[in-house]
């Protein structure tokens, strides 16, 4: 690095965000996005946002702020990539696994009664492993009940465009498929030639299955063409405040059929909520008619 931008760095790595400059975007994202931004998150706000500091070259947080807040496209954009940067965006293949048991055993079946085809919603899909996921699980469902169903198709949404490009992109690390069975990641997985950067793609079918699209949950209503006969929401409703969840889970369900099912993460729960949900199983819930 030459001397000119390891100053420069240094000066980055050094800028400060103040609480006054924490609580304008903290009010920004908890208002537009729905994450709570409680004062803990000020050092992980900050660390994150540096990235953003270094990549526009701006040395302290005033500039930045003025810079994400002018009210123009450049702004707009500027907001969507940090929007990338503070969302957390943990996920994985067959991820509370216990879900895919349910869907294949339970869910399924029942819906193979009376849709010959099944449409499916990956909600807060992240880097693409649930969705892909959820391809997986319909597509061994229609190879081990043949005729059961005609076909599936796959929305998977999120906010963050960073993430929705990866999902799209479908290119995973080695170690993200060792805990799938050497029968699964040889019919849906192919694998690169590389053996210093092991990677794995899914294969172009379960691919195709997904369709991906910018949603973010804080819209008034979701613009959602087809009813849907499942919905994942898993591992985001955490981040937002009990109003909010009750307000996204009541959009969410708009789009589900009577008898539909909702699984959401592993501590997200729909308790003293007042939603036609009833409980069929751990964070597992089916639509009243
Ligand atoms: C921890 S990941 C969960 C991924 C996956 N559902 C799982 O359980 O493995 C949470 C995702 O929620 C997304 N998210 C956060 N706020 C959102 C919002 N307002 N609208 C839509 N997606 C949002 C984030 O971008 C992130 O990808």
């Amino acid at each position: 690095m030459d001397k000119k931008s390891s100053e420069k760095l240094a000066i980055l790595t050094n800028a400060e965000l103040t609480n006054e400059q924490f609580q304008r975007i903290a009010n920004f994202i908890q208002k537009n996005v729905g994450i709570k931004m409680p004062e803990q998150k000020k050092i992980m706000v900050q660390s994150r946002l540096y990235a953003r500091l270094k990549e526009l070259k701006i040395s302290n947080f005033d500039d930045y702020i003025d810079y994400v807040f002018q009210q123009n496209a450049q702004g707009e954009e500027e907001i969507a990539l940090m929007i990338n940067v503070i969302t957390t965006n943990l996920t994985s293949f067959f991820r509370e696994s216990n879900h895919f048991d349910f869907m294949t055993n339970v869910a399924l079946p029942e819906i193979a009664k009376e849709y010959p085809s099944v449409e499916l919603w990956s909600a807060a899909c992240s880097s693409g492993e649930e969705p892909y996921t959820i391809s997986i699980v319909m597509q061994e469902f229609m190879r081990t009940h043949p005729n059961a169903i005609r076909d599936f198709s796959i929305l998977a949404t999120d906010i963050s465009s960073r993430m929705l490009d990866k999902a799209i992109n479908a290119v995973y690390p080695m170690e993200s498929v060792e805990n799938i069975s050497y029968d699964l990641k040889k019919r849906y997985f192919l694998r690169s030639k590389n053996k210093e950067n092991p990677l794995v793609r899914l294969n172009p079918y379960t691919r195709g299955k997904v369709k991906f699209d910018r949603l973010n949950f804080m819209d008034d209503d979701y613009s959602i063409s087809t009813s849907k006969n499942i919905i994942f929401c898993r591992n985001c409703l955490i981040y937002f405040d009990k109003p909010t969840q009750e307000s996204v889970i009541r959009k969410l369900i708009k789009h589900l059929v009577p008898g539909g099912y909702l699984f959401l993460g592993h501590s997200e729960t729909i308790f003293g909520m007042d939603l036609p949900l009833k409980t069929v199983g751990p964070t597992i819930f089916k639509k009243i008619d």
